[in-house]
């Protein structure tokens, strides 16, 4: 936070002099910066660098007094961070956790930045960032990764290691961030307690948790991040009941994460969306997939509470509602303007859950999984039209929540009102497991979906993509075992999609 804005939040009352006086005598009981820095939200010219000071990472508030503490930081041309662009300093609030959001304008596109924080005689690590190429411009390629659902208790985060050496020029992070449940405690590593959290000062020291992994940190140290929240990241329940515990989600998110869009402390409303411009050669439209939707429970049936721990549903008349929303009204305009009116060669979703159909055939009934598009089928019917609205760009769709690699074609979707000539790549999870019950009704009814040409639900891992002008590359990168903290990555597919030819071909 910077000056004028800790100024803003004192006259809004957030944080009053009195609470939160400037201490320029605090010392620290270790280094304050025990959760690391990252880069996030670039666009051409601009970068969100970020920091939070903890010394006790997972203490009540992080260790620190209850005052506002001035941090520096700098921007540097070099690794070494001997030619200073620019310093200043940013005000870390007792409101906001002690974290701090510098956002920088006026940087030039398409180049390397560095960057470091310092507190007193503390240093951080120096970081590195990259802003996006120029929005006139047309880049000759652009790499960047999508990844999804990181349980701390699962697996190591060894993915990215492996995300690092691949040298992307960002990562697109599709939610569950963190997880609020362990979904049953072994001997490996341990969420800080069992208890879901419910306050903004659980979810900080489950976000503390978080942050505290090395691999993590060295992932945010190197390489700007875009994200968006899932389902375990803040609940999606529109329950006014259960607004605060929204609101604390929220709040703790921003406080850990290198964004831009969340104004007040205790706001139950986040601007997620992220139109992110790669010129001329890509346009990847960032969802928000939770925050607005309808709810899931509307048909009042759990008929098979076992099968797919009763994530797979039979549909109900009510699912097929013209009005029924994944989106929101606004967001689907802002979605539909950019599809639309895109200029770009490829025209990207970036969407936290699994846009195409799938179809569970069981016990003589059809059903469908309840967390993804799939309950929400007229919203995906408008969105499909805009994509073949456009007149610019091929369409192309990312996402996750699976926890499992797939490669769909959704023009042979079997049933001829549900097709969409898309394709879409699904990324399966950094750490978080895809057990045998969720994993086994996809399998079996492999043979209903001939539109998923590709499903591996045994490896943890991200997709690469590799874009130029005339081809669009996903990789599949799994990690071998994610309880091995070097564990070694290795590709089990990858895809060509060719602009303007539909589908896509597997290279091996
Ligand atoms: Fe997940």
């Amino acid at each position: 936070m910077d000056r004028r804005r800790f100024l803003l939040s004192t006259l809004l009352g957030l944080s009053s002099p009195l609470t939160a006086p400037l201490a320029s005598d605090t010392r620290f009981s270790a280094s304050p910066f025990s959760l690391g820095i990252a880069s996030g939200d670039v666009t051409d010219d601009s970068v969100v660098l970020w920091t939070r000071l903890a010394p006790e990472p997972l203490k009540a508030n992080g260790g620190m007094e209850p005052c506002g503490v001035p941090v520096q930081w700098e921007l540097a041309v070099d690794p070494k961070m001997s030619h200073v662009l620019r310093r200043g300093e940013a005000i870390a609030t007792p409101t906001f956790a002690h974290s701090v959001h510098v956002d920088l304008e006026g940087l030039e596109p398409g180049r390397e930045y560095w960057y470091r924080f310092s507190v007193l005689s503390h240093s951080s690590p120096i970081g590195r960032t990259k802003t996006l190429p120029h929005r006139d411009s047309y880049p000759d390629s652009v790499r960047f990764i999508t990844a999804s659902c990181q349980n701390y208790t699962h697996g190591y985060f060894v993915a990215y290691e492996h995300m690092i050496r691949d040298q992307p020029d960002f990562i697109i992070h599709l939610g569950d961030y963190f997880y609020d449940a362990s979904f049953g405690v072994d001997d490996f590593r341990h969420h800080e307690t069992e208890n879901a959290p419910v306050t903004v000062a659980d979810f900080r020291r489950r976000h503390a948790r978080y942050k505290t992994d090395k691999q993590l940190q060295h992932a945010h140290a190197q390489i700007p991040f875009f994200t968006t929240i899932d389902n375990h990241d803040a609940i999606e329940d529109m329950d006014p009941e259960k607004f605060a515990q929204r609101a604390a989600a929220y709040q703790a998110w921003y406080e850990h994460m290198p964004v831009r869009g969340y104004s007040a402390a205790g706001d139950n409303h986040f601007d997620l969306l992220r139109k992110i411009s790669l010129g001329g050669l890509a346009q990847i439209s960032l969802l928000d997939g939770r925050q607005f939707r309808d709810s899931k429970e509307i048909c009042g049936n759990n008929d098979y509470p076992d099968y797919g721990f009763g994530n797979y549903r039979e549909r109900c008349a009510a699912v097929f509602d013209d009005d029924r929303s994944m989106l929101g009204k606004e967001q689907e305009m802002w979605l539909t303007e950019n599809l639309v009116h895109n200029k770009a060669t490829w025209n990207v979703i970036a969407s936290p859950g699994p846009f195409l159909p799938y179809r569970y055939h069981h016990d003589g009934k059809e059903l469908s999984y309840i967390g993804a598009w799939d309950i929400y089928p007229a919203n995906r019917k408008r969105i499909a039209k805009a994509i073949e609205t456009a007149e610019v760009g091929h369409p192309l769709i990312l996402s996750g929540d699976m926890h499992s690699f797939w490669a769909v074609d959704g023009s042979l979707t079997k049933n001829p009102s549900e097709r969409i000539p898309v394709v879409e790549f699904v990324a399966s999870s950094v750490s978080a497991n895809w057990p045998e019950q969720l994993a086994k009704p996809v399998t079996d009814n492999l043979p209903h979906n001939p539109q998923v040409k590709f499903y591996d639900p045994d490896k943890r891992g991200y997709l690469l993509h590799d874009v130029t002008e005339t081809e669009w590359k996903t990789t599949a990168r799994a990690m071998e075992d994610v309880r091995n903290e070097q564990s070694p990555a290795l590709d089990l597919a990858s895809f060509i999609v060719s602009k303007g030819k539909p589908g896509f071909t597997r290279l091996y």
